[in-house]
This record gives C-alpha cells, sequence and structure tokens, in this order.
C-alpha cells in the first residue's frame, strides 16, 4: 500500500517516511526542495533499505501531481509540504497563504479525482492561537492567530474538514504538532534549518557546535517557574510513530478527527539549556534578551485523546531529545 507524502524531503517528514516504511508501507515522497535537499530522501532510504520513489514537484502543479497519482496511486497522503518560518510570513504573507494554500487545494482536487480518501495533515499548536489556557485539548477555542503561518494552518484545517463533510467515504485526520525536536537515533536524518534558525533546539546545536556565539533566551519575565518561555518538546521520532497510528486509524474511519501531538509536560527554555548541557557535556552559552514579540508564556497540550483514540503515547524523554539532536548536529556539523 502506497503513502504520497509531500514536503518528505523535510525534517518531519523524512523522519514519518522512516517510521512508514519500518511498519511496512510503501511511501512515495513529492518535494520542490525549496526549502530541503534530496539527499534526505537518499538517507531515509539507506536506513529502512527501502526505495521510496522521489517526485520534484510543485505540490501546486496541477499536471504535474496528476502524474504523480496516476503513477504511485496512493491509498493515503500526507501533508508536510508547506513555508513554515513564522517571522517571514508576517513580512510576505501573500507568499504564505499563496503557497500554504495553494498547494493543499491542489493536493485535495488531486485526491477526489483519483479516489483517494485519506488525508493526514501537518497542523500546529498555533492554531489554538492566544485564545485557549494550557493545557490546550483538542476542544480549546481556535483562531486569533498571531502570524499568517498560523492563520494558513488554520485555514487548511477548515478547507481539509469541508473535504471530509462533501465526502462521506473521506476521512481527515487534522494532527496539531507541539514543538517537534529531537533526530534520527542514527544521527544520519534531522533538522537543517536554511540560514540562521528560528527555533529554539536548532539555535542551541548551533551554538553548541560553534556555528553561532550564543543563545538569547527571548524574555526571563515570563508568568513562569524560572521566567523563560514553557513549551511542549516533542522528539520528532514519537512524532512520526504518531502518523503511522494516524494513518491506521484513518484506514478504518471516515469523517475528520483532531489529534494533539505532545508529550503533555511543559518545559522552559533555560531547562532546555541545561538538560543539554547535562545531555551532551557541552556547554550553551545564554544572555538574557527582550521578549519575541507574539511569544507566549506557557503552551503545552493534553496528551489524552491520542493516547485513548490511537494508542500512541510519546516515550522518549527531554535527554533523548537532546542528545538525539546533538548526534545529528555534531555528525553533520553543516547540514545535509
Ligand atoms: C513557533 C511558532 C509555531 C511554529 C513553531 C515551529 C509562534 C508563536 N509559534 O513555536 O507556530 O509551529 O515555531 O516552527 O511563532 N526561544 C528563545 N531563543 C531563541 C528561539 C526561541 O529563547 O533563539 C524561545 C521562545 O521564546 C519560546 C521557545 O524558545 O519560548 C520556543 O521557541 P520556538 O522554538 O521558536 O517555538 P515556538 O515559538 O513555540
Amino acid at each position: 500500500m502506497t503513502i504520497l507524502l509531500t514536503g518528505a524531503a523535510g525534517y518531519i517528514g523524512s523522519h514519518t517516511a522512516v517510521a512508514l516504511a519500518e511498519a511496512g508501507y510503501d511511501v512515495a515522497i513529492v518535494d520542490d526542495f525549496s526549502n530541503s535537499s534530496s539527499e534526505a530522501v537518499r538517507r531515509c532510504e539507506e536506513l529502512t533499505g527501502r526505495k521510496m520513489p522521489l517526485y520534484e514537484a510543485d505540490v501546486a502543479d496541477k499536471a504535474a501531481m496528476e502524474k504523480i497519482f496516476a503513477e504511485t496511486k496512493p491509498e493515503a497522503v500526507m501533508h508536510f509540504a508547506g513555508f513554515k518560518a513564522v517571522g517571514e510570513s508576517v513580512a510576505k504573507p501573500l507568499k504564505y497563504y499563496r503557497n500554504n494554500l495553494d498547494t493543499t487545494l491542489t493536493l485535495l482536487e488531486c485526491m477526489a479525482e483519483a479516489g483517494c480518501k485519506r488525508f493526514i495533515f501537518s497542523s500546529s499548536a498555533t492554531v489554538y492561537g492566544a485564545k485557549a489556557a494550557v493545557p490546550y485539548t483538542e476542544d480549546s477555542e481556535t483562531g486569533g492567530c498571531t502570524n499568517p503561518y498560523g492563520w494558513t494552518k488554520f485555514m487548511i484545517e477548515q478547507i481539509a474538514a469541508g473535504a471530509a463533510v462533501a465526502d462521506p467515504d473521506m476521512s481527515v485526520v487534522l494532527l496539531r504538532y507541539f514543538n517537534p525536536v529531537g533526530a534520527h537515533a542514527s544521527g544520519r536524518i534531522g533538522e537543517n534549518p536554511s540560514g540562521i534558525p528560528n527555533n529554539l533546539m536548532p539555535y542551541i546545536t548551533q551554538v553548541a557546535v560553534g556555528r553561532l556565539p550564543h543563545l538569547n533566551v527571548f524574555g526571563n519575565d515570563y508568568d513562569t517557574p524560572d521566567g523563560t518561555g514553557v513549551r511542549d518538546y516533542i522528539h520528532v521520532v514519537d512524532l512520526a510513530a504518531g502518523h503511522v497510528k494516524a494513518l491506521e486509524y484513518a484506514l478504518g474511519h471516515t469523517g475528520t478527527e483532531i489529534f494533539n501531538l505532545g508529550t503533555g509536560h511543559g518545559v522552559s527554555v533555560l531547562e532546555l539549556v541545561h538538560a543539554f548541557e547535562k545531555a551532551t557535556g557541552v556547554k550553551v552559552p545564554y544572555e538574557i534578551a527582550p521578549r519575541r514579540p507574539g511569544d507566549l508564556a506557557s503552551v503545552y497540550a493534553d496528551c489524552s485523546k491520542a493516547e485513548r483514540v490511537l494508542g500512541w503515547k510519546a516515550v522518549k524523554s527531554v535527554e533523548d531529545m537532546c542528545a538525539d539532536s546533538w548526534r545529528w548536529q555534531s555528525s553533520n556539523p553543516n547540514g545535509y
């Protein structure tokens, strides 16, 4: 059974490709390499010993996607492709709306035409915006996003759910990721941001490897135990396992279902820095800097629904997240 993954040369998609292949699924990948490398897919094949047909195409290109659907005949689609830099989305909102929405619309049209009924989408905790109280459950209020990137996730959720209303045979699973970190334990695949990282863990590892001089801790006056921002970091290998469970669910159900994928535990910026130092023995110099606009004090998930319905639970520790991120970064100091 073939599962078509968009954007799987990227961070979360590549780890999910490995998990799916290990679970016995055939994986086909479409990526335009706008923010990724085909080397990631080559390494996924090497790790699993399975071929993963790779198509270089823009997911918004209908003619190209129709050909890919005709060739791969996927049973399900996992949609990872999308622009994801929060700051850039504020500066270039139309670029984000155009790309993230167009790709999704084309994909859903191709699925409808090909009779492919299972759609799994990379959504984000960002859809809860600033409205809900932590821990977020899937029923917490959404909307009030603080940037266009977040709104694209919010809108795509509506679009996909609408497609499942119109076609009662369709199954849509919306996975709301919290903060994915870590890497495959082999150190062969991992997060490879272009330019200076926006997110905390890749910033920490690039400081540790000597590419950046120090970490800026964005605010130490939040209403949290040590004053720094609290997030729900989840190991990307746990997240990938969640996708395999979500696929099994989608194959047996119709309609739209939403799952938070996190650990349910909040960790502060300084706790993560200290856990990293303890797990790796490498010092991470930091300075306290002003708050970053749009950041919330504390974001973490209630993941009981995923455990109850999917039988999935994150099992890897913060130490695993740090050790695995470091293995990837230190053995690939310049990425792929
Ligand atoms: C952000 C986005 C989220 C997106 C996610 C992954 C917002 C509000 N959220 O999550 O939509 O899905 O990235 O791309 O923009 N921090 C530092 N120094 C740094 C970097 C981060 O102190 O150099 C702090 C932040 O203030 C925050 C925590 O580390 O408290 C995590 O930040 P980050 O990794 O950027 O993730 P989020 O902001 O939670």
